[in-house]
């Protein structure tokens, strides 16, 4: 089985650009799905961890539903902090595994991997959470099966060492219980995050947690405790995440663009 990730697409209504009008996260976007299309063997399915939108605007998500038509193989989306539940689920009611009320959360059965959704969306403001009623039906789903699994979900769990996002945009309430649930679940092969718009892998909680690039723009890697919060355009790229049996769960990262090659050796 072979899963794509990608993450923090932040699609505008069609024709506007992104942060300022530096970013057309539309063409990024369109980029993406050709480069994941394009892959042999093709993903068998695609997560996309949150930040689908810009502002949580129906239009908005007209746009990126229609940006995503082409894509080969089935997406499974969940809200960021910049996303509005009950749009997203409007404008994507053939989504059959979203909720048609409450938290974006749900399970995919019925592959090598079972995959998990989590919603850690606080409605107006940047940072995440993962109240009771969240973690109680994770405790719940987790207790169903001891199946390879995948957790997903928009906000990381740990800290990055960027600081304004740990400091200001960070998981606050939930993630102590949630790191106890984790670990009673050895099970738990990935914890796949979006938001902080680059590759990074953390031991945690008995597994192992990684965030993706965002499709588009990426957060400026400055370890400064006094940095500012600013982007910058490295490469953008997709995870591949390949269940190999006698290997487990292999990640490699795929970037997006052309940058020379492939060549003979
Ligand atoms: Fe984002
Ligand atoms: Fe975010």
């Amino acid at each position: 089985m072979l899963i794509a990730h990608i993450s923090d697409t932040h699609i505008k209504p069609q024709g506007q650009l992104a942060n300022n009008g530096r970013v057309d996260t539309a063409a990024h976007l369109a980029r993406a799905v050709a480069h994941l299309n394009a892959l042999k063997p093709r993903p068998d399915l695609v997560l996309v961890t949150g930040d689908l939108v810009d502002a949580g605007s129906p239009a908005e998500y007209a746009h990126l539903k229609a940006l995503l038509a082409p894509l080969a193989m089935p997406a499974y989306l969940i809200p960021g902090n910049h996303d509005a539940r009950d749009p997203l689920r409007t404008v994507f009611a053939e989504h059959r595994y979203l909720p048609a009320e409450g938290f974006l959360q749900y399970t995919v059965e019925g592959h090598e991997l079972r995959l998990v959704a989590l919603d850690t969306l606080v409605p107006g403001e940047g940072h995440g959470e993962l109240c009771t009623a969240r973690l109680d039906w994770l405790d719940a789903r987790l207790a169903e099966s001891s199946q390879p699994t995948i957790l997903f979900m928009h906000h990381p769990p740990f800290d990055s060492g960027i600081a304004v996002m740990d400091n200001d945009y960070g998981l606050r309430d939930g993630a102590d219980r949630l790191a106890r649930i984790v670990r009673r679940h050895p099970n738990i092969e990935r914890v796949l995050c979006g938001h902080l718009h680059r590759p990074i892998q953390v031991r945690w909680a008995g597994t192992i947690a990684a965030t993706v690039p965002s499709t588009a723009h990426q957060l400026t890697l400055d370890l400064d405790p006094a940095a500012p919060l600013t982007f910058g355009f490295e490469p953008p790229a997709a995870s591949l995440y390949q269940w190999r049996p006698g290997t487990g769960l292999v990640s490699h990262l795929s970037y997006i663009g052309d940058y020379g090659g492939p060549y003979p050796f």
